[in-house]
């Protein structure tokens, strides 16, 4: 395990200069740094919070990535790994299928099917539903031309399907400080007893019992997709200067197979309230994970059942430590 520095700073703050000069060596007048890879996750993620403060999330996740980009630049770090996310697809992901990364491309892209014949795939998105999503896909489409316009860059984009799960030591896990909204989260709070009941946004989906369906990748399986691409892109295996990969398991589940696994994982029923859909949904999103794995040796190992365990070990310790207070 090599040695963990951990600074915490602003990533829009000038102390971002002083820390890259930190890590620099300079010499006969050029410098090179010591840093050979960044991770980019520090944007804003709250779908809500989008709508209602939209200037706060461009000012963050579109402008502080500018800011940052410039300043990478400028000390010569181009391995970048982007944190994106599957709201990019926008109406692509009512297309009852698996979505690949070509459903939304930032430049036109001709691409091979399976019997070999050639398609031009046009730049662009329909259907984005929220500030948060085009701060994501404007995120991406300002990497697609950065490494366009300057080939050295090695930038991934990974596009999260529905991350849940906690580490199974029950160390760390997700802990909202406001009211969660994401299905995991909310269920999670009905079994610690801080919510009376679970809401189901629609039961009308045409899925295989009307709930609908998402692709869950535990945060673990998530994690280590990062790995990969930073070992990929800098082993140079990954073909061009910007690439997108979906990380998703390529397996869909329903709302209700959550409940049931977190259901079973705890022992305890969740109550239920079955409602009409949630404005902005979609019925069926789950990845086509054969880019990442193909190009980046990498997929999920874990399954649902293992998610709903963590999840449950983890609001499990958070009950014990609120009664024991
Ligand atoms: C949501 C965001 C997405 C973001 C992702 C991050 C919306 C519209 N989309 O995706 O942009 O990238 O989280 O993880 O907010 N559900 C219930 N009851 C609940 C909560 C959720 O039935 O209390 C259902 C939803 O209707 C949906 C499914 O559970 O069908 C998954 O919901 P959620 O966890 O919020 O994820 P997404 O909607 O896929």
């Amino acid at each position: 395990m090599p040695s963990l520095e951990f600074e915490q700073i602003d990533y829009r703050s000038p102390a971002m200069r002083s820390l890259l000069s930190r890590y620099t060596r300079y010499t006969n007048g050029s410098k090179q740094c010591m840093i050979s890879g960044v991770i980019h996750f520090a944007a804003y993620k709250s779908v809500s919070d989008s709508i209602s403060k939209p200037l706060q999330y461009y000012q963050n996740n579109v402008c502080g990535l500018v800011e940052f980009l410039s300043l990478l630049h400028e000390f010569g770090v181009k391995n970048f790994v982007f944190s994106s996310s599957a709201t990019v697809y926008g109406s692509m992901a009512n297309k009852g299928k698996p979505l690949t990364e070509e459903d939304c491309v930032h430049h036109p892209t001709v691409v091979k099917d399976e019997s070999g014949s050639e398609r031009k795939v046009e730049a662009g998105v329909f259907g984005l539903t929220s500030p948060y999503g085009r701060t994501k896909w404007f995120a991406e489409a300002i990497l697609a031309d950065l490494a366009e316009s300057d080939p050295s860059w090695k930038i991934t984009a990974l596009r999260y399907f529905n991350p849940v799960g906690c580490h199974e030591s029950g160390l760390l896990g997700e802990d909202p400080r406001q009211k969660p909204t994401n299905l995991i989260p909310v269920v999670a709070n009905v079994l610690a007893g801080v919510q009376p009941k679970l809401q189901v946004f629609g039961s009308d989906w045409d899925t295989p019992d009307g709930t609908a369906v998402r692709d869950f990748i535990h945060v673990v399986d998530l994690a280590r997709g990062h790995i990969a691409a930073l070992a990929a892109a800098s082993k140079g295996h990954i073909q061009s200067p910007f690439r997108t990969y979906n990380l998703g398991t390529g397996r869909g589940h329903t709302v209700n197979e959550v409940l049931n696994s977190l259901e079973h994982a705890s022992g305890q029923n969740v109550p239920v309230e079955r409602v009409g859909r949630r404005a902005g949904d979609v019925g069926f999103c789950v990845a086509d994970t054969q880019r990442a794995s193909r190009e980046l040796g990498w997929r999920t190992e874990k399954s649902l059942a293992q998610c709903a365990a963590d999840v449950w070990n983890f609001t499990k310790q958070k009950v014990i430590s609120v009664v024991g207070q």
